[in-house]
Parts: structure tokens; C-alpha cells; sequence
């Protein structure tokens, strides 16, 4: 994996990123030795490194369990930092056409990330016609959106094959004693798996909140833990600035804010990578968007979104920079046929594999938006695959805490998620919420 931020320093001097190594380092040590804000909250620093080979085998098992009992489809419920890591790696790892295909892998499909009545009533119509599990992830066991689609599943389950059976195909992924999931799981008897206390939501993808789902479609998580802990030790105290790509990554990003650009968009030119970047967004967007400060993430699937966004990107308001996730080697190689007729005088392009054209897109593209005003930075990787996930991970978690701290703020916590909550129960006539119901229904 590299980093090259080339395409920056027009922006913002090189030697002003540089001029920061202290200060980076300084943080890389706080997350190491728990002395930076949001303390508690910093399990995931050294958790690649940590992980076993029970705890693998553990998961592996509950993988082998759905396969061999030839459930078609597991059915992932959570939201936020306890759906979005699997998701990623799962969108990124497989076929892009992997609903309409047959695999000896259960189909891993997700519900409790909306609130949407359609959404679980086609799920659950879906259901009525194949054998399904359930996983359900809750780190406090008490989030609405998940815990209203787990109800309706777990009814339709128990209904459809029985409360012993139901019970043998649901595992529960939350907090090792708190919340009202584990008072569940330990009531009905579920296999559980722990959510560790000092990993939030956002960095738990290397946790069973990740891997349990990915390893039920069938991935390889040794490989994707194995990319993470090499990143962990590539970006580790006592690694230099200049060697340290999530340093410089941090610190470049905090330079260019502190120039105006105040938007970062990930970039990618692989569908696949679609929910990467939605990943990316909840860790920086949480992580950092407080105390009225942050970089605000986007993000664009080129050269898709060339064709709506590339617009704005090119000529508007210049507060933005653009990180592309870019990738050296497609997994399969195709060639551009010959056409006698040439209709759409594209024969030059005869005989070229199409990532050649899509290479030279990302090229071009990059100059235009530097030419542009657009600061540009790339992170290369060889080639999608669960090795390469598991740094690119990492990879974002470390800096993003870099970055945070850089910034000055708690990056691991997310006060202001609760807001929305608060008004939404008042608005329910939740038990408790009396005085919030009162005034927001005068205000309405
Ligand atoms: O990053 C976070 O902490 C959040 O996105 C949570 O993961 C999300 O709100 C889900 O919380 P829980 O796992 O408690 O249901």
C-alpha cells in the first residue's frame, strides 16, 4: 500500500505537513499509551495483533454451523458501527452480481439500518420462502432501529420453524454483560459473541461485529486480520514520520483544512468500494465533526458520479479536497472488441482491457481536479481482496485518531448522535420523555 500526496503540495507546503511529525507521533503515542482523549475507548489501537485462534475458530465454527445446515440466507441486523464494517467487506469482496448468483455461502443480506416499513415488510415477504438465520449486533443492546427489526424477525422465525429451532439459527453480537441484548441472548439461550467495552462501534470492524458476517459469506477472515496487524505494526510508535503513511495521511489532511478545504471526498473507481466509502464516512463524520470543527467526508464512485458530481467537484465552491482509493489490479481482465462499423469511433480503443481506459480516467480526472483547485490524495493498493481490506482498515482507523487529535477533539466519542434520538422519543410518547413530548409538540 502507498500514499502520495504529490498532487497536495501546490495546496499546502510540503514542508508544513512535515513540520507536524512531532506532533503526529505524539498522538500515535497518546492511542498507544491511552493518555489522549476518549481513553477508554482505545481497545481497537492493538486488537489486529491480538486476535486468536479460538476466537477465529469460534467464529469460523458459527460460519461452518449455517453451511452445513444449508441456510440460503443469514439476515445481519444493526446499524451504524455494528453493520457498516461487514457491510464494506462484503459489497468489496464479492461478485458485484452475487444476488443473482448460487454460492455454497449463505446469502448475507442486512436489515435494522433504517426504519423503513417497506424495506422489512419485502424482507420479510423474501423470508417466507427460504431458511434463514440471524445475526443480530448491538454493542448496547437498546439502539431502536435494529431493535425494532430484530422483533419482527425473531416473531417470524419462532413462527416459521419453531422456538427451539430458531433459537439454534440466531447468534447475538453485543456487550460481555450490559444491555438489553444480553438479557435476551442469556434468557433464550443464543450463542453469543462480545462486543470488547473499550472498542466503540466504529472501530469494530476487526471485532465479531465484522468478522462474523464476513466470515459467514464466506471470506477469509485470518487474511483480513493479517492485513490489519501489519498495518498496525507499519504505523506503530517508533515508526518514522516519513514511513508512516497514516501520520502523513493525518497530518496532511489537518494541513489542508487548515487551508480551507474543509470537504474531503473518497474517490474510488470500483463499485465495489461504493461501501467502503460509506465506512469511511461514519469514522471520519463521528470521529471528528464536533465542537463545531471537522472535516466534512463525501464520497463519489467514479467514473459513475463524473457524470453528476464531477460538476461540482470541478468548478464549485473550491473548499474541497479528494482522497482516491486507487487499485493496481482488477481480479479479471477483459478486452475492448474491434467493431468493422466503428459507428461510435471508439476503435482506438480496440484490443485495450477496459481497466486500461479506467486507469487513464482516474488520470485524467485527477489532473483536471488538481488543474482545478482540487488538492489530490491517492492511497494505492494492489488488488481488492481481504488482505489489502484489512490495512486499508486500519489504516483509516489510525489516522483517523491521528487526525482527531490533531484537530483537538474526542475522536472515539459521538454525543451528538443523541439529539435526533431524544426528539424522536419524545415524538413517541416514550415513558420518561413526558416534558421533551410536551414542548416539542407546542413547537410543532
Ligand atoms: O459508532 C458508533 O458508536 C455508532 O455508530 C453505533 O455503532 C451505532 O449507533 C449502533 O450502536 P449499537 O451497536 O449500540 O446498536
Amino acid at each position: 500500500m502507498k500514499l502520495n500526496i504529490r498532487e497536495v503540495t501546490g495546496f499546502v507546503p510540503e514542508e508544513a505537513i512535515y513540520a507536524r511529525k512531532t506532533e503526529a507521533l505524539a498522538c500515535i503515542k497518546a492511542l498507544y499509551e491511552k493518555t489522549g482523549k476518549g481513553s477508554d475507548y482505545l481497545g481497537w489501537v492493538q486488537l489486529p495483533s491480538s486476535i486468536g485462534d479460538g476466537e477465529f475458530a469460534a467464529i469460523e465454527d458459527v460460519a461452518a454451523f449455517y453451511r452445513k445446515n444449508k441456510v440460503e440466507v443469514v439476515v445481519v441486523v444493526g446499524i451504524g458501527g455494528s453493520y457498516l464494517g461487514g457491510k464494506a467487506t462484503l459489497e468489496a469482496l464479492s461478485d458485484n452480481f452475487w444476488q443473482m448468483k448460487n454460492s455454497e455461502h449463505p446469502k448475507v443480506i442486512f436489515a435494522g439500518q433504517n426504519i423503513s416499513e417497506d424495506y422489512l415488510y419485502e424482507l420479510l415477504e423474501l423470508l417466507e420462502t427460504r431458511s434463514y438465520g440471524i445475526v443480530v449486533i448491538s454493542k448496547s443492546g437498546t439502539t431502536t432501529e435494529p431493535a425494532v427489526a430484530f422483533r419482527l424477525l425473531k416473531a417470524h422465525l419462532e413462527n416459521k420453524i419453531g422456538k427451539e429451532k430458531a433459537r439454534d439459527c440466531i447468534v447475538a453480537v453485543t456487550d460481555a454483560k450490559r444491555g438489553a441484548l444480553r438479557t435476551l441472548a442469556t434468557q433464550e439461550g443464543y450463542r453469543t459473541f462480545v462486543i470488547p467495552d473499550d472498542v466503540g462501534g466504529r472501530y469494530s470492524v476487526l471485532t465479531p461485529v465484522g468478522l462474523l458476517p464476513i466470515a459467514i459469506a464466506g471470506f477469509d477472515i485470518r487474511q483480513l486480520v493479517k492485513g490489519a496487524a501489519d498495518m498496525q505494526k507499519a504505523t506503530a510508535p517508533g515508526v518514522a514520520f516519513e514511513d508512516n503513511l497514516a501520520a502523513i495521511y493525518a497530518a496532511t489532511r489537518i494541513e489542508l483544512y487548515k487551508a480551507g478545504k474543509t470537504t474531503e471526498i473518497l474517490a474510488s473507481y470500483h463499485p465495489k468500494l461504493l461501501y467502503v466509502a460509506e465506512w469511511w464516512k461514519q469514522l471520519y463524520g463521528e470521529s471528528e465533526g464536533k465542537e463545531n470543527k471537522g472535516i466534512f467526508p463525501a464520497a463519489v464512485t467514479l467514473t459513475a458520479d463524473l457524470h453528476s458530481m464531477g460538476q461540482y467537484i470541478q468548478e464549485g465552491l473550491r473548499n474541497i479536497f479528494e482522497t482516491v482509493i486507487s487499485v493496481d489490479r482488477t481480479a479479471h481482465k477483459l478486452r475492448i472488441p474491434e467493431d468493422p462499423a466503428n459507428l461510435d469511433t471508439l476503435n482506438f480503443l480496440s484490443e485495450k482491457r477496459i481497466d486500461e481506459v479506467n486507469k487513464m480516467a482516474e488520470l485524467g480526472t485527477m489532473l483536471a481536479h488538481v488543474d482545478g483547485g482540487v488538492p489530490n490524495i491517492r492511497i494505492e493498493i494492489p488488488a481488492i481482496n481481504e488482505y489489502n481490506l484489512g490495512r486499508l482498515f486500519y489504516f483509516f482507523e489510525i489516522a483517523c485518531g491521528i487526525s482527531g487529535y490533531l484537530l483537538g477533539v474526542n475522536p472515539f466519542d459521538q454525543p451528538g448522535v443523541e439529539a435526533y434520538k431524544k426528539n424522536m422519543f419524545a415524538l413517541l410518547d416514550k415513558p420518561g420523555y413526558e416534558e421533551e413530548s410536551k414542548k416539542i409538540k407546542e413547537r410543532l
